[in-house]
């Protein structure tokens, strides 16, 4: 194919334009091609090898065979569940939204994350986000012609009282806050922010978005947060909308997604909450990407936001349980472990391995060991604050959990 420019003598213009051009294929497609190839466990990329609730599936199957979502549902969401996602709000956090103005169903967080930015970015404006972050945010403030400020998240004792700063105390990936405070510049629009956080697994605690608060309403800033694993917290962590606190809910884009609270990533349904001036704004862009998605998926999600307590106290414990047999796996296999409070996901140091390069160890794995992890150096702008690390996903059967334990134990 020839294109336009094809006679300037710096050569053709690449297909690709400029704003995407840093943007190949991601490392997902490459590390999964390679588990395949291979024959490895993949804990590469974050999807649950089980299905998610049976009586989920079978809403869904309901919809499907009694018409409903079949042909476009209403731009906003189906009423069924912007009802279901305003009363979950409420039960679980206390907060309010009228599901007919301030709830927006979109097709998963994906969409939401990038009809947000698309809608409340003008080129120019500066984007903060805590680095490193997933895949997507980079790609999404770039189209929107933003520029990200990535604000580093680094290792340090996890979060816990007076034993934090003890030796041996679990380490976890932190937020400077004072680095996010100079980070704010005239031209900052917006802070966009992932709590339970990928792939560090790093929830922000109460006095942290407390601070990130009262320096939103400060500088006047507005604020996306993703938090698609709010379900996903382990211990005695505790996931706390930043919509919450004072001030925030005029000026907060929240996400919610079926996808990983309930173990149906295929579907991509997802939701935003916000005020309705928010809503507006986020859904004037949606509405140019997918009009809509996921028809008869929108009924069964409503219906599995209803389920009772005991399916998420589930999903926790399930969850904990998989952190725990991987992290021990890898602490065996000589990893140095930094135990996630939230996510599905683990961030280690191979260091002690005596690597320093995630991307080669990456590539090396599936032939070393059998299994597949991510080169967490993809998720920063400042790859070299990355290299070291690597991501593994637990969101696996124990057995499979298990037996990549015993293939990485080779390392040693
Ligand atoms: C932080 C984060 N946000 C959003 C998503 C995507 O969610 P969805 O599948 O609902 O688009 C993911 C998936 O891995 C994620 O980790």
């Amino acid at each position: 194919m020839t294109s336009a420019a094809s006679t300037d003598p710096a050569g053709p213009r690449p297909l690709l334009n400029r704003r995407l051009a840093e943007f190949g294929t991601t490392i997902f497609a490459e590390m999964s091609a390679l588990a395949l190839s291979t024959g490895s466990i993949n804990l590469g990329q974050g999807f649950p090898d089980t299905d998610g609730p049976e009586e989920v599936r079978e809403a869904a199957v309901r919809a499907l065979r009694d018409g409903r979502g079949n042909q476009y549902p209403p731009g906003p969401g189906v009423p069924e569940l912007r009802n279901a996602v305003a009363a979950h709000q409420h039960r679980r956090y206390r907060l309010d939204f009228d599901p007919d103005t301030e709830v927006l169903v979109t097709a998963g967080a994906t969409e939401a994350i990038a009809a947000a930015l698309l809608a409340l970015v003008e080129p120019g404006d500066e984007v903060i986000a805590l680095e490193p972050y997933y895949d997507s945010y980079a790609a999404s403030i770039a189209m929107a012609g933003g520029t990200r400020v990535p604000v580093t998240l680094r290792p340090g004792p996890a979060p816990g009282g007076a034993q934090a700063d003890a030796p041996g105390a679990p380490l976890s990936f932190r937020l400077d806050l004072d680095e996010l405070r100079d980070a704010v510049t005239d031209r900052t629009r917006l802070l966009l922010l992932n709590t339970p956080h990928n792939p560090t697994g790093t929830v922000l605690t109460r006095a942290e978005l407390a601070e990130i608060a009262r320096l939103a309403v400060e500088r006047d800033l507005l604020v996306v947060t993703d938090e698609v694993y709010e379900y996903l917290v382990y211990d005695d962590a505790e996931h706390i909308p930043l919509a919450t606190f004072p001030g925030m809910r005029e000026r907060t884009v929240t996400i919610g997604s079926a996808g990983k609270t309930f173990a149906f990533t295929g579907w991509k349904v997802g939701w935003v909450t916000a005020s309705a001036p928010l809503v507006t704004a986020v859904r004037s862009a949606k509405q140019f990407l997918t009009y809509v998605a996921s028809g008869p998926f929108q009924y069964a999600a409503a219906e599995a936001l209803a389920l009772p307590q005991d399916y998420f106290d589930g999903l926790r414990r399930t969850l904990q349980e998989g952190r725990d047999l991987l992290a021990a796996g890898l602490t065996a296999a000589g990893f140095e472990v930094y135990r996630p409070a939230g996510t599905y996901f683990i961030t280690t140091d191979i260091r002690p391995l005596g690597e320093s390069d995630g991307f080669a160890f990456c590539r090396a794995l599936p032939e070393r060991a059998g299994v597949v992890a991510i080169p967490n150096a993809v998720f920063y702008d400042h790859r070299e604050e990355g290299a070291p690390f690597v991501r593994f996903a637990f969101c696996k059967r124990p057995e499979v959990i298990q037996e990549a334990a015993t293939r990485l134990a080779k390392l040693r």
